[in-house]
């Protein structure tokens, strides 16, 4: 395994004057612009990003990808051989937002995973149960549910992100308990269930920081992190981009 990924989900947030301020931080820093860094920036503004990280090694990500793949009557829709040819590393898959608000099932879910995957954009699965969920003592059904779209899958080209939706922007982080435990789950899950064995890495998103990164990331089975609200601040993604870059 080659080091901790860390990617920043700017999520709908930014405009082009701000995205490219906090991108030309980013590559000023050798913390930030190097391998196992990456933005996962608003559509509209991933084709500009990829213009100035040219020559970088900051990568670029999209928040989402259409489940159709060809192109066609899909209006408002980004597929994967785009994102592919804007120059995107890695796309987010079903984050909680997008299951939520877009209700964002299985089906279409698995279809987004195969279209990045054949584009040759890298996959971020993300994972991860509600307070009710578990409340109910019901997370582990849950995420194996969620995990479920990956045996249909052949070969390990994808990440997992576990983001507990109750630790999603309300500063509410896991327990580093709570986090090694679903993480040691995913990755057993993943050996008994999918092909790709022990190479499939797995981030933790919700809520982390500059002041919790490095404990967390320094947690067994937790391959990386998913920085939502902290990566819009240069230097706090910094922090936790060293924090990761530290343990290589
Ligand atoms: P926060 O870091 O703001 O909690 O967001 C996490 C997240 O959803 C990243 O995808």
């Amino acid at each position: 395994m080659s080091g901790k990924l860390v990617i920043g989900n700017w999520k709908m947030n930014t405009r082009g004057d701000g995205a490219r301020e906090l991108a030309a931080a980013l590559l000023a820093d050798s913390a930030t612009n190097r391998e196992g860094v990456g933005i996962a920036a608003p559509a509209v503004y991933l084709s500009d990003l990829a213009r100035q990280l040219a020559g970088g090694r900051l990568a670029l990500a999209a928040q989402d990808v259409s489940r159709f793949a060809a192109d066609g009557a899909y209006t408002g829709e980004t597929s994967a051989s785009m994102l592919a040819d804007v120059g995107c590393r890695y796309t987010l898959v079903g984050h909680s937002e997008r299951r939520q608000y877009f209700g964002e099932d299985n089906a279409a879910l698995l279809a987004k995973m195969r279209n990045a995957a054949a584009a040759g954009v890298t996959p971020v699965l993300c994972v991860g149960e509600t307070l009710a969920e578990r409340e109910a003592g019901r997370h582990l059904a849950v995420i194996a549910d969620q995990l479920a779209i990956l045996t249909e899958i052949a070969g390990d080209g994808y990440v997992i992100a576990y983001e507990p939706v109750w630790a999603i922007g309300t500063g509410k982080v896991a327990t580093l308990e709570q986090i090694a435990e679903i993480h040691a789950f995913i990755k057993n899950w993943c050996l008994q269930n999918t092909d790709g064995s022990d190479k499939i890495r797995v981030l933790y998103g919700g809520s982390v920081k500059a002041e919790n990164a490095e404990a967390i990331l320094a947690t067994k089975n937790v391959d990386g992190a998913l920085v939502g609200g902290a990566s819009l601040d240069a230097d706090s993604f910094r922090v936790i981009c060293q924090a990761a870059g530290n343990m290589i």
